[in-house]
């Protein structure tokens, strides 16, 4: 791809653009942000280890400077503020709601066919936001959660049983908080039903510090995460670049889906040059449902907030 725009130089950001650039995903990788100086020092950083690392990807820096982003084919949005000990991914979204908004109108502007990829929290609201500032097709719009809480969830799966992460394969819905849905049902290793190896007891465990892996992380370092949430960007991005079709969980928006309607919300979906080639729709029993459902839930009182806001027309 020739130009990737990332928005907002902070943890997040600049680890996207990092693995963007080392995995030479385009030929210039666009790092933006609103503070001086803070997005040119973080790609001049990374871009001086293209030649230590073997890249080719230029990294530039800039500020404000939505013109240099031009023509982008992928935008990545992670500006805003970060959870805080102590606060939920909702008591952020007054002030990331409107830089959402802001960030997104100017930057398709200039890239009105880029595929958008929104990371700011409160994610599914954050990327119901994107879209209805972009007015765009759905499918181009969708958020990124399900690969990094997958990630989580994979990585304590592989440390309970001793195996490489690498073999396990999992799924896991709903939103990207608390009510998220990790589905033991479907998750294996090499092929082995995970619940022909764990026990429910360890299963329930795993599944509920999943749930709470990103505030495991803000009570650990004071703020959240970065490596996982830039590599599992990353991992999005190279299915678009490549249009690998790789199905992975992302914050889609669904009309009808799973019984639910005008939401963004965590789904399993194909991933390719298109953005979201198809949501897939797999079986849920009673109890799955419910819990999806309570997601969804969770989701629409915090769009609620979204609402009342008056943000979009
Ligand atoms: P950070 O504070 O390190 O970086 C945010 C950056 O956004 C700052 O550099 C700030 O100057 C910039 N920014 C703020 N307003 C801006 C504007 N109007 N235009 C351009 N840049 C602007 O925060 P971090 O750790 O990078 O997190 C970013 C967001 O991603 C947060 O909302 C966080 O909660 C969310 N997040 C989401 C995850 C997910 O799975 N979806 C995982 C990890 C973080
Ligand atoms: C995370 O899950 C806080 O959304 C952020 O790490």
């Amino acid at each position: 791809m020739n130009k990737i725009t990332v928005i907002g130089a902070g943890n997040v950001g600049a680890t996207v653009a990092n693995v963007i650039a080392h995995k030479e995903l385009a030929h210039e990788v666009i790092l933006v942000d609103i503070k001086e100086g803070l997005a040119e020092g973080k790609a001049l950083d990374i871009w001086q280890s293209s030649s230590i690392n073997n890249f080719n990807s230029r990294v530039i820096g800039v500020t404000n400077d939505y013109l240099k982003t031009k023509g982008s084919g992928i935008i990545v949005v992670t500006s805003g503020i970060p959870r805080k000990p102590g606060m939920s991914r909702d008591d952020l979204i007054k002030t990331n709601a409107s830089i959402v908004k802001d960030v997104t109108e100017k930057a398709i502007k200039y890239s009105p066919d880029a595929i958008i990829i929104v990371v700011s929290n409160p994610l599914d609201v954050m990327t119901y936001a994107a879209f209805k500032t972009t007015r765009k097709k759905s499918t181009k719009v969708f958020g990124m959660a399900g690969t990094l809480d997958t990630g989580r969830y994979k990585a304590f799966l592989a440390e309970a049983l001793n195996v490489s992460p690498k073999d396990i394969h999992a799924l896991l819905m709903g939103s990207h908080g608390d009510t998220m849905v990790p589905l033991p049902r479907y998750t294996s290793v090499a092929g082995i039903p995970v619940t022909q190896l764990l026990s429910k007891e360890v299963i329930d465990k795993i599944v509920e510090r999943t749930r709470k892996g990103g505030g495991e992380l803000v009570n650990l370092m004071g703020t959240s995460a970065w490596y996982a949430p830039g590599a599992a960007v990353a991992q999005l991005v190279e299915a678009i670049v490549d249009n690998q079709r790789r199905i992975f969980p992302v914050c889609a928006y669904l009309s009808g889906e799973y019984d639910l309607d005008d939401i963004y919300l965590g789904v399993p979906a194909v991933i390719g040059q298109n953005g979201i080639e198809e949501i897939v729709q797999v079986e849920l029993n009673n109890e799955e449902k419910k819990l999806l459902q309570d997601s969804a839930n969770a989701v629409k009182e915090t769009m609620n907030v979204l609402d009342e806001m008056n943000l979009f027309d």
